[in-house]
């Protein structure tokens, strides 16, 4: 039993997403949340540049007091998850990929898209995934450059998110995909967006929930669960404190102060 916060983190808000899961299947859990968005978007940065940034983030985090981190980033786990596990053997670090194995399973059609950052779909650990698991389907990948920059600013129904969603989607749909994967955080938060351009019966599919129920097996094992109450969740922010502060109650529905950074 620990009543030690967990440390959550990503490149800006889209590990609020994820966030969300946690809270909601594990209410007990003390939440600590670090937006990196001072340095948004990962998906165009190097490997070497996300993995310095997720080790800064893992310190800091620690340094909280944190018993367990969660990578809420597909970039960042791509990059960086092998480096921080060899930093800290002994803390469980849960990190996120893409759903291509459950979409595979899924497609009726057989056409399955992914939705993620360039740095993911680049990715070695991409690669790996689509040869263990999407030899009996094709899978057609799109990067998705802007769209975290358009989530970041809360501009979740805008009329230029539509535009650069419309035309991402329309050619996945002529392939005949019918099973969406939403391999970045940033993106559940367009989900409802999504829904009014996708014909009803393409399934989208993201991975928070699975990530969550990941973290409290983890912790089981370990005998890490918190007993409660929880204390509310702490957020900290790379860039300025009060553009994340404006958009928690849009994206985590409920208002909390948000502190810089520190370094
Ligand atoms: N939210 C991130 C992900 O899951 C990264 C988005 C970005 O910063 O490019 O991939």
């Amino acid at each position: 039993m620990s009543n030690a916060p967990v440390g959550v983190f990503d490149s800006g808000v889209g590990g609020l997403s994820v966030l969300g899961e946690i809270r909601a299947l594990l209410p007990q859990e003390s939440l600590l949340y670090v937006a990196d968005s001072g340095h948004v978007p990962y998906g165009d940065k190097s490997a070497e540049f996300i993995c310095a940034r997720s080790l800064a983030i893992a310190e800091f985090l620690l340094g909280q007091g944190a018993k367990a981190l969660v990578l809420a980033c597909n970039t960042a786990t791509a990059a960086a998850i092998s480096e921080l596990r060899s930093a800290y053997p002994q803390l469980p670090i849960i990190g996120m990929e893409p759903a291509v194995k459950p979409a595979a399973a899924a497609t009726q059609t057989g056409v399955v898209g992914v939705l993620a950052t360039t740095g993911t779909l680049k990715s070695a650990k991409f690669a790996a995934l689509l040869d263990r698991f999407a030899s009996d389907v094709r899978v057609i990948t799109q990067p998705c450059p802007g769209l975290v920059e358009q989530i970041e600013a809360g501009a979740l129904t805008a009329p230029a998110t539509r535009e650069l969603l419309w035309g991402w989607v329309q050619p996945l749909l002529a392939e005949g995909c019918d099973t969406l994967i939403l391999g970045c955080t940033h993106y559940p938060f367009i989900k409802p967006l999504l829904r009014e351009l996708l014909p009803a019966n393409v399934s989208l599919i993201d991975t928070g929930a699975a990530v969550a129920r990941q973290l409290r097996r983890v912790l089981a094992e370990r005998e890490l669960l918190a007993s409660g109450p929880a204390q509310p969740a702490q957020f900290w922010s790379s860039a300025q404190p009060q553009a994340l502060q404006q958009v928690l109650p849009l994206l985590w529905g409920a208002a909390a102060e948000v502190q810089a950074l520190p370094g």
